[in-house]
């Protein structure tokens, strides 16, 4: 392959990383694809289906003919029933000029900070975080103010740490709950202690990340910060889609409820980019929303049993650390008791990330080391997977922290 000329790529692709959970995810389906007996642990994607309703809904919109250009900002059909999703769900009153379609979850926080950041600009981002946050705030120019969220604390936030870590520069503070990559959670009390010190901070907006909402378990409630303290509403953007919920994340639909002036900035980049979403996802988006829900509770109980499971089985491997957490797809074990510790190979365990290539390499487990999300030293287990492998892939972790001298 010939080398591109230098100076050739751009400065600002030189500011961030590939994604390193698809980095993972690709590993063992080439490993696989060599033949090797391999559990994937890394992808952040429900193992089910997408509802057959919303399927037929998608062939329906395609022989209708709705296969052209659409709205930049999305289908009017689909904002309305967004509009009514947020009503419903959530308590929060948006009109259909407040929302905003774009090509998946990643899409829409792109689109918002890529229309609002400038060098200079900061944007506190909580660790462990959903690796693409700080990575979009840097090629926007920005600077990511990275908050550690104690193992101690649930991984939680404090309003002290949130208090400290704004300045006059920051634009944003971005909050995900349940959160990728710890499931941890935050009640509507908790939320409130962090929307007190937002409200002391004017100049701050917030981007609250919802796409985990559903699948939160036991008595847990889910609660969302503009819901939660009605003074926030005009400065933050809440954000969802249909990837987790719906188990459509080739779909690539998500979308946001904000001001107006927002939402206008916003399709200004996209009518630059993308365009607008699929035209068929919309539609189909527009059933998922609109149709029936029974499936979100029958998926979440089953997701609640491997929690359970995962959790129980790591908790009983040499060194590792699982909590509990209340919602997502994931586990986010600390490896602390494995530092320092030899693996058959030969090798020095130093960091999280030498844990997991050596998992892969010895037993055949793919997980996601700690450092891609910001902090060490963890790995991150996705859950979205039968029983089965999840239980032959804990046993395999247990053998291999057992095996460790
Ligand atoms: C926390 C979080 N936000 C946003 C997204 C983006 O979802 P989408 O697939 O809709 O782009 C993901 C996907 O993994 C996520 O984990």
């Amino acid at each position: 392959m010939a080398a591109l000329p230098p100076g050739f790529l751009s400065e600002s692709l030189g500011r961030i990383q590939p994604s390193q959970t698809i980095a993972v995810t690709q590993k063992a389906r080439e490993l696989k694809a060599a033949g090797r007996d391999v559990i994937g642990l890394g992808a952040g994607e429900p193992d089910f289906d997408t509802p057959d309703n919303v399927k037929e809904a998608a062939i329906a919109a395609i022989r209708r003919g709705e296969t052209k250009y659409t709205n930049v900002e999305g289908i009017p059909e689909l904002r309305k029933a967004i509009a009514a999703k947020f009503k419903r769900e959530n308590g929060l009153d948006y009109a259909t000029s407040q929302i905003f379609v774009g090509a998946g979850g990643k899409a829409v926080i792109y689109n918002a900070l890529l229309a609002t950041l400038n060098p200079g600009d900061e944007v506190v981002c909580v660790a462990p975080y959903w690796v693409s946050y700080p990575d979009i705030v840097a090629l926007a120019g920005a600077t990511p103010v990275v908050v550690e969220a104690k193992f101690e604390n649930g991984f939680r936030l404090t309003p002290e740490q949130l208090d400290a870590a704004i300045t006059p520069k920051t634009k944003w503070v971005i909050l995900n709950q349940p959160s990728n990559p710890t499931g941890a959670c935050y009640t509507a009390d908790q939320l409130k202690a962090l929307a007190d010190v937002l409200v002391r901070h004017p100049h701050v907006w917030v981007l609250s990340d919802d796409i985990y909402e559903h699948l939160v378990y036991g008595d847990f409630k889910f609660a969302t910060i503009a819901a939660v303290e009605p003074k926030l509403y005009e400065r933050t953007m809440t954000m969802n889609g249909v990837s987790k919920a719906y188990a459509m994340t080739g779909w690539r639909i998500g979308f946001c409820g904000c001001p107006e002036p927002l939402v206008k900035a916003m399709a200004k980049l996209q009518s630059q980019s993308v365009s607008h979403a699929t035209s068929i996802s919309q539609w189909a988006s527009v059933e998922a929303l609109n149709g029936t829900q029974h499936f979100i509770p029958e998926r979440k109980k089953i997701f609640e049993e491997r929690r359970d499971l995962v959790v129980s089985m790591l908790n009983q491997a040499t060194g590792i650390e699982c909590p509990k957490p209340d919602g997502a797809f994931y586990v986010y074990p600390s490896i602390r008791g494995l530092i320092g510790k030899t693996a058959p190979s030969g090798k020095v365990i130093k960091t999280d990330e030498d844990f997991a290539s050596e998992l892969l390499e010895f037993e055949g487990v793919a997980v996601v080391h700690g450092a891609a999300f910001g902090l060490s030293p963890f790995f991150r287990v996705s859950y979205a997977t039968s029983n089965q492998a999840l239980e032959a892939a804990c046993t395999r972790i247990q053998r291999f922290a057992a095996a460790l001298k």
